[in-house]
């Protein structure tokens, strides 16, 4: 079962999200469906709250395999920073660079309750620090100067709004 993804401006975004402090069957199903509903989506990476699960719990899929994060916190990051591209399924039709540190440190736990760590650079860190920072209700947008914040915003809204009016018309299926 795919999840429905919570868009811009759902307040829940904003929300600090809550650590786990107990790695239940409810956990491992929740982390299930997102990475479902990430595959179904073609996202690098999803975080609970864009379910609408103020959990500390994300899913970066940007390796050979999944990883499932629960508590991730990132210990060490590299003092510079790089631009790169990102997107966001929270904020879909818009994208925009990103400063972020080229590489990671991050510590969580497995869902088998076992801490894990991992030392990424890259793409990789890239979406860990994005997803985490979903945990804390910050947006990539967020990192961006007002002025450009403003003109992805509007950017959005005119997507959202040309989107709403293709679905209006696609049951019509009479030759114009
Ligand atoms: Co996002």
């Amino acid at each position: 079962m795919t999840l429905e993804i919570r868009k811009y401006p759902d307040p829940i975004l904003r929300r600090k999200a809550r650590e786990i402090e107990k790695i239940d069957d409810a956990t491992r199903e929740l982390a299930h469906q997102m990475v479902e509903t990430l595959v179904a989506r073609r996202g690098y990476g999803l975080a609970a709250p864009q379910v609408g699960v103020l959990k500390r719990l994300i899913i970066v899929d940007v390796e050979d395999d999944f990883h499932i994060l629960v508590n991730p916190r990132i210990l060490e990051e590299s003092e510079e920073r790089v631009l790169g591209i990102e997107g966001c399924l929270s904020i879909p039709g818009v994208e925009a660079e990103v400063e972020r540190a080229p590489s990671v440190r991050v510590s969580a736990l497995n869902l088998d309750g076992e801490p894990v760590e991992l030392e990424r650079s890259e793409l990789v860190a890239r979406v860990l620090q994005h997803e985490i920072d979903h945990l804390d209700g910050v947006l990539f947008i967020d990192h961006l100067s007002d002025a450009k914040r403003l003109m992805l915003l509007k950017e959005y809204e005119r997507k959202k709004k040309g989107r709403r009016k293709e679905r209006a018309y696609k049951p019509v299926s009479m030759p114009l």
